[in-house]
């Protein structure tokens, strides 16, 4: 499962966990307070009284209610008394104190609740941060076979691009491998012996993507001028070095796999190891920066 299904499934888990939790709390609670009654409660009490104005014997809700309460805890509800002025302190009613059991149901559902998008997220972010090592940029990116690219490289007019690994590959010609050795990483060196090259797209100067020009069989950004051969070494223009490389590794099958996790800093200003002038009008002119 890649990182977006896996943000995508957490954010929906998000909105229906908080969409359940929303709905757990808007519930009313049942428990009022001690004395408290309903407002369909005072109603009938309302309707009573109006239908018996003078029978006083047909006990309303509220009275009926203070009966019981003073049944269970031996005092009368609350009543001024006349000669202080002050209402008496009555003991609550132990049934109204404490965690009622829809209280604690509710709390019980919200606590797992989140406990349980809690361990999601941590789980879903984990997943998205841990680095994936296989198949995509930061990785090890296969490109298919050997032979594949070398055809690619001429339906390219010279040029393979490969977009998942944000890599240009070239042909490294056999013959200047003896320079190459002397100047370039270790790392390179098994594709050059194979006549190949993998040189990051993102340009050393100040990063636009360098397109190839086919008409020089170099490589010239469009931003500001900078010009490279086509396995990369400096020509002109403002950069600062070389493009860089990623090393490219060869299975027994002869599947290519270029190492995007491995960036190889381009060479300095002069290198020049194929000797490889523009064979063509340039796509771009040099900067002045
Ligand atoms: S970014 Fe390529 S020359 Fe400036």
């Amino acid at each position: 499962m890649n990182a977006t299904a896996v943000i995508v499934i957490a954010i929906g888990a998000a909105v229906l966990l908080g969409a359940l939790a929303f709905m757990t709390l808007a519930r009313r609670s049942d428990v009022r307070g001690a004395g408290a009654l309903s407002a369909e409660t005072v109603r009938r009490d309302a309707a009573a009284r109006a239908a018996h104005p003078d029978e006083h014997e047909v006990p309303t809700a509220a009275e009926v209610e203070a009966e019981g309460a003073e049944a269970r805890t031996g005092v009368a509800l609350a009543t001024i008394d006349e000669d202080t002025g002050l209402t008496p302190w009555v003991p609550p009613d132990p049934d109204a104190l404490g965690v009622s059991r829809r209280q604690f149901f509710n709390r019980a559902t919200i606590s797992l609740m989140a406990a349980g998008l809690g361990t999601f997220s941590a789980a879903s972010f984990v997943a998205f941060l841990w680095p994936t090592k296989t198949g995509g940029f930061g990785g090890k990116v296969p490109v298919g076979r050997i032979d594949d690219i070398r055809s690619g490289i001429s339906a390219g007019d010279g040029f393979f691009y490969a977009p998942e690994a944000r890599a240009w590959i070239t042909e490294y010609p056999v013959d200047a491998v003896p320079k190459a050795e002397a100047v370039y990483a270790t790392s390179l060196l098994p594709g050059m012996e194979r006549g190949l090259i993998a040189s990051y797209q993102k340009c050393p100067h100040l990063g636009c993507r360098v397109p190839q020009c086919v008409s020089s069989q170099w490589f010239e950004c469009g931003c500001h001028g900078s010009q490279y051969n086509r396995v990369g070494e400096k020509k002109a223009g403002p950069a600062p070095r070389g493009m860089d490389h990623f090393p490219l590794e060869f299975s027994a099958a002869g599947e290519v796999t270029i190492d995007t996790g491995t960036i190889v800093n381009g060479l300095p200003i002069g290198t020049n190891t194929t000797g490889q002038e523009a064979e063509g009008p340039h796509c771009v002119g040099e900067s002045d920066h």
